[in-house]
């Protein structure tokens, strides 16, 4: 599979997850829990695999300033959804109102994410990257998230 489609899938799931999350009411606190560990798990993994294979390629074939700002603002976006939002909400409590204004914070950032990755820098990716880079990406990409998860 090539790298753009594992990472579109990736964002498939989690953004199924999140879009459940965010819908849960704050007695859900069960179903809470475990939607909150599995969103936290496929994230870290999936952010970390960007930062390690996917990005670093990408910069690397970049060709214009461009393609650098779009790199910078992605990881940007993942300090904030990574290392600010999604820590906030592991420490809310699971049946406060807090928690589902936090919910729908972390599945919006998510979505606009997901959305400039899959219509702004995955496009280029293709152009930048072959067809044989980005296959041997995808599998860098599943067998790292294999270790990860
Ligand atoms: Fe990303
Ligand atoms: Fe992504």
């Amino acid at each position: 599979m090539d790298a753009i489609t594992f990472l579109t899938n990736d964002h498939k799931v989690v953004r199924a997850m999140l879009e459940e999350l965010a819908a849960t009411t704050k007695r859900a606190v069960k179903r809470r829990t475990e939607l909150l560990q599995k969103i936290a798990a496929e994230l870290e993994a999936h952010t970390q695999i960007e930062e390690e294979i996917f990005y670093p390629a990408f910069k690397e074939a970049g060709e214009k300033s461009d393609d650098d700002k779009m790199f910078f603002e992605a990881m940007e976006e993942h300090r904030t959804a990574g290392d600010l939002v999604l820590p906030d909400l592991l420490q809310t409590e699971v049946g406060s109102d807090q928690f589902s204004g936090r919910a729908k914070v972390l599945k919006e950032l998510i979505d606009h994410h997901a959305k400039e990755e899959e219509k702004e820098m995955f496009p280029r990716a293709r152009k930048l990257l072959g067809k044989a880079e980005l296959n041997e990406l995808g599998e860098r990409l599943a067998a790292r998230k294999a270790e990860l998860i």
